[in-house]
Parts: C-alpha cells; sequence; structure tokens
C-alpha cells in the first residue's frame, strides 16, 4: 500500500532522473557552448578567408549514409560529433560558394538563432512569444515601409515555399466567388505565371486545387521577363475555357536567371481585370533596401502580396520569410480556423496571436533573426549586402563577356549569372554538364547549373560578399584546367 502511494507521488511530482539532470546541466551547456563557439569562429575565419581548401567535400549519398550509420554506432563527445558534422558540410561562407541562393549567415544572427533555439518560444501565440512576437511586427513594418505600403500588414514564415503558399490562399479567398475554404470548389480557378517562376509556385496552386490547367504559364520575351504582351491572350482564353482567373504572380526575380518581371506592367494588368496581385521576391524582395537596386522593384507597392526571405539576400540564418499583404485586413484571409484552446475571441483579428495567420502553430522566434542584425549594423547591412552582390554578379558577367572560350547566358540584372564553356568543339551541353560534374567532385568552388531554352548553362549566384574579381578568375581558370583533362583523356 505504501509502495503503491509513493509510486503515485512520484508519478505525480515527475522525479526526475540523473540523465535528465545531466541533460539539462547548466555548465555543461557552458563547456560545450564555448568549444562549439570557438570551433565556429575558427571555422567562420577558415573559410571567410578562403583558407580552407574545399568549399564542399563531395561524397555519393549512399557513402555518406555509410559513414553516418558509422559514425552514430560508436560513442563521441558532442564536440567531436559538431566538429564531424562542420567538416562533412558545404561552406557557404567560403567566397568561392557562388551555388545556390542562400546566405552566409551573418553570426549574430547565428547568435540570435541559438538564443531562439533555445528559448522555444512559439512565436504564434501571444503568451508563449511575446518579444518575438513584438519584434516581428516591428519587422513587418519595417518591410511595408519600404515597399511603399501605406496600409499593410502581414507575418513571418517558415521559407519562401510556404509564404507564397499562404499568399495565394489568401488571394483565392479575395477573388473567387465562393468561400472554397469552408465550401470546397464549385468553380476551376486559375493563377497567371511565368514559365520561369520557381516550381514552388505551380506546387502551391496544386495543392489548392488548381490542377495543371490551373496553372497558367506564360512565355518570356528575349530578356526572360514574363511576357506582358501575351497576358491578355492567355487570360482570355482561359476565360473561354470555363476557368476564372483569380491572381497573377510575378517573379522579382525568377531562380533561374534572375530577372526581374515588369512588375509595374503586371499591377496595371492586373487592376484592369481585378484580379489578385503577388510578387515571389523570396530571393530579390531585398533590393528594396538598396539604393542602387530598389528600381528594380518598381511597381512592387501596387502588389497585393509580396514575400521576401531572410535566408537568401538578407544574411539571417534559414528560414525566415516575411509575407506581406498590402492591406492589413488581407493579411488575415489565408487561413480561418477556430481553436478555442488558443485564444479566446475567435472574431477579434488579434495582431498578436499570429496563428491566426500563419500556416504554423509552433512558430519559431524569426523575428530575431533580422533584428539582431538591424541592432549590431542598422538597415545600412541589408544595402552594402544586397549591393555588394549584385555588384558581383554584373562584374562577373562584364568578365564573361571579355573571354573568347566562354558565353554568357543573358546579361544579369542581380547576382545570378548563367554562363558556359565554349572554346571547344562539340555537344556543349555535354561537356557544361561534365565541367558542373567535375567542379562538384573536386569541391575547390561550388557553382550549380539551369537549363535556358533547352540549353545547359553553369549558374552562379554571388552570395557572398568576400567573393572577388580574383576568385571567379581562379573558377575560370578551373574550367579550362578541366576541360583541357577532358581533352586528354578522350
Ligand atoms: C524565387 C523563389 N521563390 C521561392 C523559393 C523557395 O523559397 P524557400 O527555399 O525559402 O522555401 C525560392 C528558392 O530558391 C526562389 O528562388
Amino acid at each position: 500500500m505504501v509502495f503503491l502511494m509513493l509510486q503515485k507521488q512520484n508519478a505525480v511530482s515527475g522525479m526526475s532522473t540523473p540523465l535528465l539532470h545531466k541533460a539539462y546541466d547548466s555548465n555543461l551547456f557552458k563547456e560545450e557552448g564555448e568549444a562549439l563557439i570557438a570551433q565556429i569562429a575558427q571555422h567562420l575565419e577558415d573559410t571567410v578567408s578562403g583558407s580552407s581548401n574545399k568549399v564542399i567535400n563531395w561524397k555519393e549519398p549512399g557513402d555518406e549514409y555509410t559513414f553516418w550509420k558509422e559514425f552514430v554506432s560508436q560513442d563521441h563527445t558532442t564536440a567531436s560529433f559538431f566538429k564531424t558534422v562542420l567538416e562533412r558540410s558545404i561552406h557557404t561562407h567560403h567566397p568561392k560558394y557562388i551555388g545556390h541562393q542562400i546566405s552566409p549567415t551573418v553570426p549574430v544572427s547565428a547568435l540570435a538563432t541559438l538564443l531562439s533555439a533555445q528559448l522555444n518560444n512559439g512565436a504564434a501565440v501571444y503568451e508563449m512569444g511575446a518579444a518575438a512576437i513584438a519584434l516581428e511586427r516591428l519587422v513587418v513594418e519595417l518591410f511595408g515601409q519600404k515597399i511603399g505600403y501605406k496600409n499593410g500588414d502581414g507575418f513571418l514564415t517558415s521559407g519562401g515555399t510556404l509564404a507564397n503558399l499562404t499568399a495565394l490562399l489568401a488571394a483565392r479567398r479575395t477573388k473567387a466567388s465562393t468561400n472554397i475554404w469552408n465550401d470546397g470548389h464549385d468553380k476551376k480557378l486559375a493563377i497567371l505565371v511565368s514559365e520561369e517562376a520557381h516550381y514552388c509556385v505551380d506546387r502551391s496552386a496544386r495543392i489548392m486545387g488548381l490542377g495543371t490547367d490551373g496553372i497558367i504559364k506564360i512565355p518570356v520575351n528575349k530578356k526572360y521577363e514574363i511576357d506582358t504582351e501575351l497576358l491578355e491572350v492567355y487570360y482570355s482564353s482561359a476565360n473561354s475555357n470555363g476557368f476564372d482567373v483569380i491572381a497573377i504572380v510575378g517573379s522579382a526575380p525568377s531562380t533561374s536567371t534572375g530577372i526581374y518581371d515588369d512588375l509595374d506592367a503586371i499591377a496595371a494588368f492586373a487592376k484592369a481585370k481585378n484580379i489578385w496581385f503577388h510578387i515571389d521576391a523570396a530571393h530579390g524582395g531585398a533590393a528594396i533596401f538598396s539604393n542602387k537596386y530598389k528600381h528594380l522593384l518598381k511597381g512592387a507597392q501596387k502588389a497585393d502580396s509580396i514575400i521576401i526571405d531572410g535566408h537568401k539576400m538578407m544574411g539571417t540564418s534559414a528560414i525566415t520569410t516575411a509575407v506581406l499583404f498590402k492591406e492589413s485586413t488581407s493579411s488575415y484571409a489565408a487561413f480561418e480556423q477556430k481553436a478555442q484552446y488558443l485564444w479566446e475571441k475567435n472574431d477579434d483579428p488579434e495582431w498578436f496571436n499570429l496563428a491566426k495567420r500563419t500556416f504554423e502553430c509552433t512558430k519559431s522566434m524569426m523575428s530575431l533573426r533580422f533584428y539582431a542584425i538591424i541592432n549590431a549594423y542598422g538597415i545600412q547591412f541589408f544595402d552594402d549586402f544586397v549591393t555588394t552582390l549584385y555588384d558581383a554578379g554584373r562584374k562577373f558577367a562584364q568578365y564573361i563577356k571579355e573571354q573568347p572560350d566562354f558565353e554568357l547566358a543573358l546579361e544579369p540584372i542581380s547576382n545570378i549569372v548563367c554562363f558556359r564553356y565554349t572554346g571547344i568543339e562539340g555537344d556543349l551541353n555535354d561537356i557544361n554538364q561534365k565541367i558542373r560534374r567535375i567542379l562538384l567532385e573536386d569541391g575547390t568552388f561550388y557553382i550549380v547549373a539551369t537549363t535556358l531554352r533547352g540549353d545547359y548553362y553553369l549558374r552562379t549566384t554571388f552570395m557572398n560578399p568576400f567573393t572577388t574579381a580574383t576568385h571567379t578568375e581562379q573558377l575560370l581558370h578551373k574550367i579550362r584546367t578541366i576541360v583541357l583533362e577532358l581533352k586528354t583523356s578522350q
């Protein structure tokens, strides 16, 4: 009887075990944390200076899996675990990382992420994330002001993909003639989007039940902008095929080419047709902070919604995206949900209970990642960051144009530059594919590739403000060496 009572007491008071005490030990955390910070600082020094040899230590997926399977079967200290992860990961802070669009995190933003990871506040419900939520409102106000919204609002969410979906749900709620959220589909809906838009727009539309035919892909013009001359034709044809067009999406810029659509022209079309205008500015929305490049977003203030990734062109750690709406009320349009356990007043907008507006229920404290940067360096940081990187892209393009054995795919207007090696007879698609593969396996540089009008191009995105002309000269030299080796091995 006494034993039973004791068991019951332990269950109620939740007596912790020695293991639990160890897992939460503050001294151990300090010791391991200081060691980790020292490791990251060393990594930062080695990568930014370019003194570490490789950007990536490429291993085939199966080999990497085998490595980790063996690793986790042995005992390792936390320091050895972290060190091994660090060594076997791609180094976005290396100036020869010129690949996909992800920022080399500004260290202070990484520190903010560490703080938020440890606090683990849920920044979607006010009581659970007061500081993060108030800061989020300030971040949103800053974006709104820079875009030129007079009555705007918005929130942060987990990535550009989710942000595009959220904005398009708001578009559907606002522009569809029925309430699909409650009643389901009874009409064929469609959106207009450039054929060069990021695949996540297509994915969002499919999630929303628009189907293949509801995603109307508009061809691009010679400059790779959505061809605004064709909008009327595609719109009318959709109408005559029984579709209600609810929205048009502009890219700022599109991912493969880095080309901004003509936002002003799209805005005029959207207004004339009374459809929603959304801008996917995941990559280049940050240019609103650049005095030199903000003109690329001319017309953005007329968009009903726009999304901007912090982890692309603003230096924050992933994954951190702003979804902004021209009208404050639209920011509540995507989701209508009753959740009595979270908030008391369903009908009150309660700006501070962000779960009413976001897909996430538990949301990370993303605002800290922006504000840590703003707090330390001011918003001038974003101008310096974007301007330096866009300048670097243009400079590299100019250099490519001066090389007789390389070809520029198109004149870049941002930090995305597509080019290929042409100094050899033969199938250029095949040769450039080989070049890219050898570069990946070699690991001295990291660049990616894309296909434009059926041709394969090498693709670079200048994400690192410390990538200089010397690095890009070395890249071309490396490519020439690869081609020589390919020739001799034939
Ligand atoms: C234009 C564009 N939109 C959306 C996305 C997806 O953003 P995220 O990776 O944050 O989900 C990307 C990613 O590269 C992008 O380039």
